[in-house]
């Protein structure tokens, strides 16, 4: 019998770490599985999912720009689907497709297990309120911060998803600049300003001692907020480690085993 198949959907896909991500689980676990990557065509994500999964396809991640896509195409998905608002894991169960999203669970436990960050009675600061925050606002509220803010360029956008999330914990939507004028202990860039090659910059002022700030982007794109942040006395990670973390989540929804994450890690920041 063929090994069960699981892919990565995407535009552009080419790029993805997440067959190399899988395979390392799987190898590690014993499994037999193939995970490969499936390019879809901007306006034909539904065609070439359903596709796959007629064709016997088990799960797949789903990436770039078609997130909230996956959500609208699955059957049943689950709660934290539906807070984000998009799915980066769509599984088949029998005649359904299930959808899911790890993306803010793979926040979370990067930032607890891999850099040891306390976020229970952290000041939070997000900045960015598309997709990409969204999805991360209902887990790192579940972890009890004293306060979460969203800060955004377009501060409307801010203050209508904390709205969204204030029944889930301590959450004030502002605009950007408001950064300067509070300290965090965490901040977390959620904007697509790394991946489109114009990094942000952050107050220095914003910084509490001893603060985290972490770019969801990874790899060259984060380079400059990272380096930055650095500079400006900060700890500083890249999203590696939520990518990697992510992906633990969606293994163990798929294969009910729960993977190390560090020795996958390690390698991929040797080839970075
Ligand atoms: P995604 O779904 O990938 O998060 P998005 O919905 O386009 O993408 O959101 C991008 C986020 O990056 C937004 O918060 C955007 O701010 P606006 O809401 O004001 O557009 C933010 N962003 C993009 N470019 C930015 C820049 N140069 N400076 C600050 N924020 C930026």
């Amino acid at each position: 019998m063929a090994a069960p198949h699981f892919v990565v959907v995407g535009n552009p896909v080419g790029h993805s770490l997440s067959p190399v991500i899988h395979a390392h689980f799987a190898r590690e676990a014993g499994i037999a599985l193939e995970y490969t990557t499936l390019l879809a065509p901007l306006e034909a994500f539904e065609r070439v999912t359903r596709g796959f999964f007629a064709a016997g396809g088990r799960g797949a991640n789903i990436t770039l720009p078609f997130k909230v896509e996956a959500l609208a195409l699955a059957n049943l998905a689950s709660a934290r689907a539906r807070l984000a608002g998009a799915a980066n894991v769509l599984t088949a169960k029998g005649a359904i497709l299930e959808a899911d999203n790890t993306d803010g669970a793979g926040l979370v436990s990067d930032l607890r297990r891999n850099l040891g960050i306390a976020l229970s009675g952290a000041r939070i600061a997000m900045i960015g309120a598309g997709g990409a925050a969204r999805g991360a606002i209902a887990p790192l509220l579940a972890c009890n911060p004293s306060v979460l803010v969203v800060v955004n360029r377009t501060p409307d956008r801010a203050r209508t998803l904390a709205n969204r999330f204030a029944s889930l914990g301590n959450i004030e939507g502002r605009a950007l600049d408001a950064l300067a004028q509070d300290r965090f202990d965490v901040i977390v860039n959620a904007t697509s300003t790394s991946t489109k090659g114009t990094p942000l910059e952050l107050p220095a002022e914003c910084l509490a001692p001893g603060a985290l700030a972490y770019d969801m982007a990874y790899g060259p794109a984060a380079r400059a907020f990272v380096d930055k942040a650095k500079a400006q006395g900060a700890r500083a990670s890249d999203g590696l480690g939520m990518l990697v973390e992510q992906a633990a989540e969606a293994f163990w929804l798929w294969h009910g085993i729960r993977p190390a994450t560090q020795s996958i890690l390690a390698l991929l920041r040797e080839g970075a």
